[in-house]
C-alpha cells in the first residue's frame, strides 16, 4: 500500500478486496483487534463539521487500542496561524496518522507531501474515499456483489459522487449519474473513472433522474448544497427540484433497490422522508460500515 490514502485511485483492485477482508474479520471477531494499534495515536485534523467521520475514526481507534486527538476548524487555523508543511512536520512528530478534512483538495495532497505520518483524507471539496470504500463495502454486504450491478447517483456531482465514480470504476460497478445541467461530474473525474474501469464497468451520464434509476440496483443521493457552498443553497434548490429521490422515482428503478445516503440528508429535498427512512434504505449500516472499514485501512496503513 502507498504511505496515505488520498484517493480511491491510491489502491489497487486487490488493496481494496483486502481492506474488505479485514473488514469482514473486524465485524466478525472485534476482540481479537483489540490491541492491534496500541501504542499509536491518530489525530483528526478538521476544518469542516462532521458526525461519522469524526466519531467512526475516534471510536474505530479505540477499539483498536490506540488514541485520537481531535482538532476542530478553529484549533489549528491550517495555512493561516500556520502553514501546512510546519503542522505535517510538527504533528507526524507526535502521532502516527493524520485524518485531514478540509476545502482545497490541494491541502490534502500538500499535507501527505510533507507529513512523515501517514495521512488520510477525511473529506476534501473534490474527494471522499473513505466514504466511497464504505459504500461499496456495504452494498457488497447487501447484494452478495457489487460487480455487474448497477449504481444510480442522483444528485450534485460532487466530493461524494467523485469518490463513488473511482470506486464503482475500481469494483466492477456500472453507475449512472444524473445531474441538473452545469453540476454533472468534471469531464476528468469522468475520463479517469473510465480509464480505470478499463471497460469493466459502464459510466453514463444523464440530465434526467428517470431515465438514470432504471434498471439500477442501487440508489444513492447527497446533500444539494455541500459544505462550504451554504450561499449557494437557495440557487441550488430550483436548479435540483426534479432531482429528488422520492417514491415515484424509487419505483423506476429495480424492486427492491437498496437506497443510499451518506448522511447528513435533507429530507424534503435530495430525498424524501418516506424514501430514506423506509424498508430498504441502509443508510445507518452505511455510516456504521465507516468505522468498520475505517479500522481495516488503519490496520493497513500503520501496520505497513
Ligand atoms: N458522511 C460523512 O462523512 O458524514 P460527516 O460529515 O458527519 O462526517
Ligand atoms: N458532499 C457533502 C458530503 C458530506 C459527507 C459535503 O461535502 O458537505
Amino acid at each position: 500500500m502507498k504511505k496515505d490514502l488520498i484517493s480511491i485511485k491510491d489502491l489497487s483492485v486487490k488493496e481494496i478486496q483486502d481492506i474488505f477482508t479485514l473488514t469482514d474479520q473486524l465485524k466478525k471477531n472485534k476482540s481479537k483487534f483489540s490491541k492491534a494499534l496500541a501504542g499509536k495515536t491518530l489525530v483528526l485534523l478538521f476544518q469542516k463539521p462532521s458526525n461519522r467521520t469524526r466519531v467512526s475514526f475516534e471510536v474505530g481507534m479505540y477499539q483498536l487500542g490506540g488514541n485520537a486527538v481531535y482538532l476542530s476548524p478553529g484549533e489549528i487555523n491550517l495555512g493561516v496561524r500556520e502553514s501546512i508543511h510546519d503542522v505535517a512536520k510538527t504533528l507526524s512528530r507526535y502521532a502516527d496518522a493524520i485524518v485531514l478534512r478540509t476545502f482545497e483538495h490541494q491541502n490534502v495532497l500538500e499535507m501527505a507531501k510533507f507529513a512523515e505520518a501517514v495521512v488520510i483524507n477525511g473529506l476534501s471539496d473534490f474527494s471522499h474515499p473513505c466514504q466511497a470504500l464504505a459504500d461499496i463495502y456495504t452494498i457488497k454486504e447487501k447484494l452478495k456483489t457489487v460487480k455487474g450491478k448497477t449504481l444510480a447517483y442522483i444528485g450534485d456531482g460532487n466530493n461524494v459522487c467523485n469518490s463513488l465514480l473511482f470506486a464503482c470504476a475500481k469494483t466492477g460497478m456500472n453507475m449512472n449519474v444524473a445531474s441538473p445541467e452545469g453540476f454533472a461530474p468534471e469531464a476528468a473525474v469522468l475520463s479517469e473513472a473510465k480509464k480505470i474501469s478499463a471497460g469493466s464497468a459502464e459510466i453514463k451520464i444523464f440530465y434526467d433522474s428517470v431515465e438514470a434509476v432504471k434498471n439500477s440496483d442501487v440508489i444513492y443521493t447527497d446533500v444539494w448544497a455541500s459544505m462550504g457552498q451554504e450561499a449557494e443553497a437557495e440557487e441550488r434548490k430550483k436548479a435540483f427540484k426534479d432531482f429528488q429521490i422520492n417514491a415515484k422515482l424509487v419505483s423506476l428503478a429495480k424492486k427492491g433497490a437498496l437506497i443510499m445516503h451518506c448522511l447528513p440528508a435533507h429530507r424534503g429535498e435530495e430525498i424524501s422522508a418516506d424514501v430514506i427512512d423506509g424498508k430498504n434504505s441502509v443508510v445507518f449500516d452505511q455510516a456504521e460500515n465507516r468505522m468498520h472499514v475505517q479500522k481495516a485501512i488503519l490496520i493497513k496503513l500503520l501496520k505497513r
